[in-house]
């Protein structure tokens, strides 16, 4: 993976690659929102390896799509609902998370930073949300569940990380990966269903980033005979019959994650699949899939409460959360934001993340009128285009992600 510097977006907006280009007021002044940590996370990632996080595929365009989105949606309060003290917690799959945000899976967490995942893990425990753990993590998922389970500070019961994995063309070692997640305790599979093949991200290409640095690797991956790490392979002929599979594997629910297409959505929740992510990959995938804020309330009327909706991509402040959450998700993920904590500042920074997030969803609740995410309504929200539109061959590469 790698990329070549591209010109990148106007300075006055925030966001990855635009929030490299901001100065934090002061070194030493703690950060007030994710673009701070975006602005220290820039200084400290060599220029290949930020690319690779921050960039999307083909020209950007889904990528900045999906941070437009968040930018035009208003937010119409209502007023003197005597909204007290707020509670974030939201539900799901039997735990009970201390705010409506899940961290989404992301690859290589120790390209910025030594500890890699099982920091990344502790401060999102220590948060009492979940954290999904990437199949092209560079720690095993079992040291990342440990973590995890040591440090869950979960108010209602305790928390367990989930599972990310690619629809791959090896089935036995697709069923490996499940084996060792549930093992290791992980409450939940994520199915990335966008990626039948790698999507072309071009900064990646003129970098020549097309693979892990020396002594860096997909700790998951590893052959168990000769421990060489395989790479991360996607399947073109993965169909809908890949959920009966794992169900016969596991009884753990299965996220398919990367729905945009309503008809989509109501074939997830035929084919027995327990919530959907409306996810484009962060633009990472098919440059022009519609940004996920567009998509969300056509899947939100597919699915009609049936399953869980959560959706990720462009969400950088607590009035995203809080967007989303009104025109029907029941929760959100963040990616980028948490490279950026964990290149910053390690676990701290990761939990920086979480708790401005928190801080922020907070009081915009309290502004728009509402106690729980639940009193906050559809037509609270304006500005948005709600059009969401209609939306093997082994792609390998030890950058996919
Ligand atoms: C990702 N994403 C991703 N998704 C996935 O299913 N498996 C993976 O291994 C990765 N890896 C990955 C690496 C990096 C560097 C990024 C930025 C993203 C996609 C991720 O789960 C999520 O969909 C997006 O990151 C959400 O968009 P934001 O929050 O980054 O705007």
């Amino acid at each position: 993976m790698s990329a070549v510097q591209d010109q990148g977006p106007p300075a006055h907006r925030l966001s990855d690659h635009q929030g490299e280009q901001r100065q934090p007021s002061s070194t030493t002044s703690p950060p007030m929102c994710l673009a701070d940590l975006a602005s220290v996370a820039a200084r400290r990632v060599d220029p290949a390896h930020r690319d690779f996080i921050a960039g999307g595929a083909g020209d950007e365009r889904t990528l900045r799509a999906n941070l437009d989105a968040f930018d035009r949606a208003r937010v119409l309060p209502r007023v003197l609902r005597v909204v007290g003290p707020r509670d974030l917690r939201v539900r799901l799959f039997g735990q009970t998370l201390a705010l409506p945000v899940l961290v989404s899976p992301t690859a290589f967490h120790r390209l910025v930073h030594p500890e890699g995942e099982t920091a990344t893990a502790r401060a999102v425990a220590a948060a009492g949300t979940v954290m999904v753990v990437s199949m092209a993590a560079t720690r095993t998922v079992e040291d990342v569940a440990a973590a995890f389970a040591a440090a869950s500070r979960a108010p209602d019961g305790p928390i367990a990380p989930w599972f990310q994995l690619y629809p791959g063309p090896d089935r036995d070692l697709t069923r490996c990966l499940v084996r060792r997640a549930q093992n290791a305790g992980c409450r939940a599979l994520v199915v990335t269903v966008d990626s039948p093949v790698l999507g072309r991200r071009l900064r990646d290409l003129r970098n020549g980033f097309l693979d892990l640095p020396a002594g860096l690797a997909c700790e998951n991956l590893r052959d168990p005979g000769t421990g060489v790490p395989r790479p991360v392979t996607m399947d073109d002929s993965a169909g809908w019959d890949v959920i009966a599979r794992l169900r016969d594997w596991t009884p753990l629910p299965i996220v398919l994650k990367g729905v945009l297409h309503p008809a989509d959505a109501r074939l997830a929740v035929e084919h027995g699949a327990d919530a959907v992510l409306v996810s484009n990959h962060g633009g990472r995938q098919l440059d022009g899939a519609p940004a996920t804020l567009a998509a969300l309330p056509a899947v939100v009327e597919a699915v009609g409460g049936r399953i869980p909706v959560l959706l990720d991509g462009g969400i950088r402040r607590g009035a995203d959360v809080l967007v989303a959450l009104a025109l029907g998700a029941d929760a959100v993920g963040v990616g980028r934001p948490v490279l950026w904590g964990l290149a910053a500042d390690g676990e701290r920074g990761v939990r920086t993340v979480l708790d401005l997030l928190r801080a922020e969803l907070d009081a915009a609740l309290a502004l728009a009128g509402a106690r729980t995410p639940g009193d906050l309504a559809p037509d609270q929200i304006t500005g948005i285009n709600g059009n969401a539109g209609a939306g093997g061959h082994a792609a390998t590469s030890g950058c996919a992600g």
